[in-house]
């Protein structure tokens, strides 16, 4: 279990010729230049799809040095399957994400296996994230979906095109708020993005610079970022700490995450979060929880734009389950087999959370062949891992939902599709996403028809996560099958402004 770890491994970054006693038997690109690594033809802007590049030229485990950190890949089915086998090998937070601890801090997704707190959180929080915990959500991700499509009626009546990431982030965003701690960041109404949204956009940004600025340079190139983030992450913390107090002392929420961390105590030990805690864990599913599912939702619709015969038989399923029922119902949603392909199909191709890190819990031999140390590690790519003919077939980049038929899921081996991560670290919140991109999926199919514009080619910008650059469409409406915009109760009249102090500060 992860958190039962021996004696904690020392903290930062850890080369690999540290913890790869036989590191010169991984093949690296040729031309390495001394003290800065291999740089040779890299974007700083593109460091994911640099590596896959040169993983496909090295074959299914590879390393690469960059500023003095070296860093071992691994992508092959085989390999990463054997990296999946949780008696050897666990979760490693390095680099990127333990560039987010001064954010996010012990929360689950940064929290170092050892520290308590990632059991104890993981325990009280999995019931929320349970299909059944879905329901009570639905109605939220609803309302939220009616926002996102009055925005889209109105640009398309004024005959724009969507702007699918911006508008896909927006709605990731509103329903990981509302559903995780009652709050409405007002995202569709704004032309400026709300100030907490922009502290953490800045954050995330400044964690990711640190990936790629050379250790020794970092205090001098990075000062004034330094200090605007310090700037940036009091404020999450402060405003966050301040919406957890008002549910403290103010109405209960409506069965969020957040009352859930309020009121949980852990079912054997009977402890309980503390507030330090749960300020962490409301940031990590802010982060954790909008862009990935944003991303995924964009790349499904830029791929049901290119493949109208695709989105007719999502949409043609859409119409058969959901009939002119005006709001689907909770059930209804996974019902819906083809959209949830045609989403799985995307994740192959993108997974938008790109890579795992995992180490060795005790010295091992890596494929029969690769020495590894207690604690060394290596990031698996999932894009590759994804493309690995020996488990996909020749056409690996070709749109195939039906490669998630379930006799061909049956058919694959296991560890060989992995978008949501492995082991007892893996997505907390795979169910939330999927029943939301599902649903979303299934509403937008059932009310436009997706026209993509011509002289687009996909272009995969690298933030923390993955997404489609500068993906627009045309939307035609549907007619007359597509029903009205449905009536749905509002969840709450007091979504934010009475409860949640997140508005007016600095807003
Ligand atoms: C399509 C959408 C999503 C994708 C592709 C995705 C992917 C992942 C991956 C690959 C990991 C493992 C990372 C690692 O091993 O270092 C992970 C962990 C995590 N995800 Fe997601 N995720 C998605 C949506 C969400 C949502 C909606 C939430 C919250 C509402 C969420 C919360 C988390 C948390 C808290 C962890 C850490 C779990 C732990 O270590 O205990 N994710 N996710």
């Amino acid at each position: 279990m992860a958190g039962t770890t021996r004696n904690a491994l020392p903290k930062g970054f850890r080369s690999a010729e540290l913890g790869w006693p036989e590191l010169h038997r991984i093949p690296r690109p040729p031309h390495r230049v001394p003290l800065v690594g291999d740089v040779v033809g890299v974007n700083l802007r593109t460091p994911l799809q640099d590596s896959l590049r040169v993983g496909r030229q090295l074959g299914p485990i590879f390393r690469r040095k960059g500023f003095g950190k070296e860093i071992v890949f691994v992508w092959g089915a085989r390999l990463s399957g054997e990296m999946a086998d949780e008696s050897r090998f666990a979760k490693h937070v390095g680099l990127g994400v333990a560039n987010l601890r001064p954010v996010a801090g012990d929360g689950l997704f940064t929290a170092y296996n050892h520290e308590p707190n990632w059991q104890l959180a993981h325990d009280v929080l999995a019931p929320g994230f349970s299909r059944d915990a879905m329901e009570s959500y639905h109605a939220m991700m609803l309302e939220v979906t009616g926002r996102l499509t009055d925005r889209w009626d109105g640009e398309r009546a004024a005959g724009r095109a969507v702007d699918v990431p911006g508008d896909m982030t927006k709605l990731t965003l509103e329903t990981i708020a509302r559903t995780g701690f009652g709050h409405d960041f007002g995202s569709f109404e704004r032309t400026r993005p709300h100030p907490f949204v922009t502290a953490m956009v800045g954050a995330l940004m400044y964690a990711q610079r640190l990936n790629v600025v050379p250790v020794p340079l970092a205090p001098v190139l990075m000062r004034s970022a330094t200090r605007r983030n310090d700037t940036d992450v009091a404020y999450l913390n402060r405003t966050v700490d301040d919406v957890v107090e008002a549910r403290i002392n103010g109405p209960a929420g409506e069965g969020d995450l957040l009352d859930r961390m309020l009121d949980t105590a852990h079912p054997e030990t009977g402890e309980r979060l503390t507030p330090e805690n749960i300020r962490r864990q409301v940031i990590t599913f802010l982060i954790a929880g909008h862009e990935t599912t944003s991303g995924a939702l964009s790349f499904a619709l830029h791929y049901l734009a290119q493949h109208p015969d695709i989105a007719a038989r999502a949409r043609a399923e859409v119409d058969r389950v959901w009939g002119d029922t005006p709001q689907p119902a909770y059930d209804q949603v996974a019902r819906l087999r083809y959209v949830r392909r045609v989403l799985d199909e995307s994740l192959r191709l993108w997974p938008t959370a790109p890579a795992y890190a995992r180490e060795a819990k005790e010295d091992t031999v890596l494929g029969g062949v690769h020495p590894m140390r207690r604690g060394a590690w290596a990031l698996v790519l999932i894009p590759l891992l994804h493309r690995d003919p020996e488990v996909w077939g020749a056409d690996t980049e070709g749109f195939d939902p039906d490669r998630f038929e379930p006799g061909a899921v049956r058919a694959r081996a296991a560890h060989t599709f992995k978008p949501f991560g492995t082991g007892a670290r893996a997505c907390i919140g795979r169910q939330f996403a999927l029943h939301e991109a599902t649903l979303v999926l299934g509403l937008l199919l059932r009310r436009y028809e997706l026209r993509p514009d011509p002289a687009y080619r996909l272009r995969v910008a690298e933030r923390l996560t993955l997404m489609p650059e500068g993906l627009t469409l045309h939307l035609d409406r549907r007619s007359p099958a597509a029903p009205a915009r449905p009536e749905i109760p509002a969840v709450s009249e007091t979504t934010s402004a009475s409860r949640c102090p997140v508005t007016g500060a600095g807003d």
